[in-house]
């Protein structure tokens, strides 16, 4: 059964299964550069079969720094067609060595460099990306949020999203302007995360979990999603992704990949429906 679709921020309805753009100019931190025409290929593959939410970043970029995801998803898909959603996120920035974080005065020119390189006059989403993989606890997102925020009001950004963040965080986010969206790294059995998860739920937020795939390097849960797997005649791959969105559905999957092969497996997760037993085993 079609896992159907969310109405992010209330107004942008996406399919629940995405598209993560980081893995298009290189698999990773330390791997080599992908082929650039491979990645538009990819691309334009997946608004075919479907995807209507892509998940990038001006700092998704090759080793170099000179092939950028952003470029890419111009080139292979302006103009863009009608219910495509882009979302981005700034915090980080570029440097020599790779991203460092930002502050609040990179906020501005950040956005300013996604709305140019993706050829937009307004940005759909826009998360605030905090820490690295984990919330940065007690740290204040205030002054970088207000800065997206004074965005927002004059109609460059759509909806404002946040990333790597704890409750605290999406707390004093939301007393400065109304969150659409939270990405984080998601571990169903970390309570913390599920707490969260559970009030973007009860608050119509989007809950965009990344690394939903191990990240390529596996995950302890592999060998739960194997077994069910096997039931169902599909891969871990699309267990993992079927498992993800089942849990509430307020959930959107972005798998990430530079492989037509990969994208069109996951893409098929689409049609499986895991059954109360193998949910239950997968707890
Ligand atoms: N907010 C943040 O801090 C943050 C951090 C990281 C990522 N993200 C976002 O989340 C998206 C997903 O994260 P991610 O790319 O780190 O993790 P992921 O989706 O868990 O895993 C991607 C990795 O899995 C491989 N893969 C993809 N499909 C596969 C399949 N069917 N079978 C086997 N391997 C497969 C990919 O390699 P191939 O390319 O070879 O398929 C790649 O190495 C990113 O694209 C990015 O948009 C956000």
């Amino acid at each position: 059964m079609n896992p159907g679709t969310f109405a992010i921020g209330g107004d942008l309805t996406v399919d629940r299964i995405g598209f993560g753009a980081m893995r298009l100019a290189r698999n990773g931190m330390d791997a080599t550069p992908r082929d650039p025409e491979t990645a538009r290929a990819v691309l334009r593959r997946a608004v075919e079969l479907g995807v209507d939410h892509i998940d990038t970043a001006d700092f998704y970029r090759g080793p170099d720094g000179t092939v950028r995801a952003n470029d890419l998803i111009r080139q292979a898909l302006f103009p863009y067609p009608a219910g495509l959603v882009i979302a981005t996120k700034v915090g980080p920035v570029f440097g020599p060595d790779g991203p460092t974080q930002g502050t609040a005065d990179d906020i501005r020119p950040a956005v300013e460099a996604n709305l140019e390189a993706l050829g937009v006059d307004r940005l759909d989403l826009v998360y605030l990306r905090i820490g690295w993989r984990t919330p940065p606890q007690g740290e204040s997102l205030r002054d970088r949020f207000e800065v997206l925020a004074a965005m927002r009001e004059e109609g460059l950004i759509r909806h404002l999203g946040v990333s790597n963040v704890d409750e605290a965080h999406l707390s004093e986010a939301h007393g400065i302007a109304p969150v659409a969206a939270i990405q984080n790294l998601f571990d169903p059995t970390d309570a913390a995360e599920t707490a969260l998860a559970d009030r973007a739920a009860g608050e119509g937020i989007a809950f965009v979990p990344f690394g939903g795939l191990g990240s390529g390097r596996g995950s302890a849960r592999d060998e739960g999603y194997a077994a069910v797997a096997r039931r169902h005649g599909a891969t871990v791959a699309q267990v993992a992704l079927a498992h993800a969105l089942a849990l509430s559905p307020n959930i959107l999957a972005i798998p990430g990949t530079g492989s037509l092969a990969h994208l069109e497996e996951n893409l098929a997760a689409r049609s499986l429906t895991l059954t109360p037993e193998d949910l239950a085993a997968l707890r």
